[in-house]
This record gives C-alpha cells, structure tokens and sequence, in this order.
C-alpha cells in the first residue's frame, strides 16, 4: 500500500508530456512534369500505335509493345528516355544520400522498356516489377486523368481483420495523373490500373530501371 501511495503522489507531481507517434516507413513516390509535353506527346502516340500494331501484344485486359523503347531509334524516344534517367538519378541521389551520406557513385539504366495501350473497359490487375530497383511510367495520351492506384506494400497487413485501421491497413492510394507526367516509385510498389472508362486511348510508357555502381 505504501508504494502505490507514493507512485500516486508522483503522478500528482510530475508534468505529463504530449506522446511522440512518428509515421513510419513512408515510400516516396515522385511525380515530375516533362517540359514541353505537348510537343512530344502527339508524335510518341503515333510510334507506340503504330508498334504495337506491327510486334504489339493483345492482351484481353490491354495491348504492350515489346519490352524493346531503347531499340527504336527514334530521337524522340531517346531524348525522353535520357530525361527519364536524368530525373531518376536525382531522385535516387537526394533519398539514397539522405539514407547514406557516403552513397557511391553510380549510374541509373535501363532494364527494359515498353509502352501500354488501354482502350474503353481494359485495366491491369495489381502486380509489381521485379527485378526492379525503380519503376517510371511516363503518360502519352488520355482524355482525362491517368488513374493509378499504389497498394499499401507493407508486409502482413493483411493477416487479419481487427476492424479498426490506425495506419492505413491495406488501403490503395489513387493518383490522378496528365499526360506529360513522370511517376517514380520503387519497384516492389504494387500498382494497378482500375478500368479506363474513358472514350479514347490511354497510353503510357514504362520503364525497369536499375542502379550501375560506377
Ligand atoms: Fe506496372
């Protein structure tokens, strides 16, 4: 009894502090504006259609190129590509230094590369890219949003239901992107692509990009 009449009289004595709950584990997930968009956009649409009707593949659920952008000599895929390599390599330098300030030098390249068409009703059940330090995925044509949807990637989420989420649990998060946006995110971020509704084409551009240690 004695003790417990003391830990009341502390408690009676000492200020109480506000708690401290840090959000942990964030993914970054980058969304750039390519200049001059406009300018471009129309020309990429036309070779990616015209690919994909000559070597494309058709799916039941969308059409792709072959995984082969960085063989199609064309300059204005390669300017594109090399922006692309660009805004990665300083994406991966600011969070990579900020997680290692000795981060070596190194180079971003190019796994493989492909574009996708959606057409009224198609979309792309959730997945991820393996073997894939960063997934890009550049938006050519729509005739509204591009919509994205990024799955909670934390692992276990899923295990069982308590009924109440404090964290998020399991949720999707859905972008909204134009044409002439670049989206970056590690690559072991599931995606999906929720039906494209839209009259029209839905048209992007991927790419598997990896690190060179240099
Ligand atoms: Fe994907």
């Amino acid at each position: 009894m004695t003790a417990i009449h003391q830990h009341d009289d502390l408690a009676d004595t000492i200020p109480t502090s506000p708690a401290v709950i840090a959000q942990t584990f964030a993914t970054p997930v980058a969304r750039i504006a390519r200049p001059y968009a406009e300018i471009i956009n129309g020309q990429l649409a036309e070779l990616v259609l015209a690919k994909a009707d000559t070597t494309g593949n058709q799916y039941t659920y969308k059409t792709e190129t072959l995984s082969d952008l960085m063989q199609w000599d064309n300059p204005t895929v390669e300017a594109l590509s090399a922006w692309v390599l660009q805004i990665a390599k300083q994406f991966v330098q600011t969070l990579g230094r900020q997680q290692r300030p000795d981060l070596p030098d190194f180079e971003v390249v190019v796994g493989s590369s492909w574009a996708s068409i959606y057409r009224t009703g198609d979309q792309h059940e959730a997945h991820f890219h393996p073997n894939t330090a960063l997934t890009a995925i550049y938006y050519v044509q729509a005739p509204d949003a591009c919509e994205l949807d990024l799955i909670d990637p934390r692992a276990h989420v899923d295990y069982y239901d308590p009924g109440i989420t404090i964290a998020g649990e399991g949720s999707r998060v859905r972008l909204r992107c134009r044409p002439g946006e670049l989206l970056l995110f590690p690559g072991w971020v599931k995606h999906a692509v929720p039906e494209f509704t839209g009259d029209g084409l839905r048209i992007s551009i991927s790419w598997n990009l990896g690190y060179k240690i240099t």
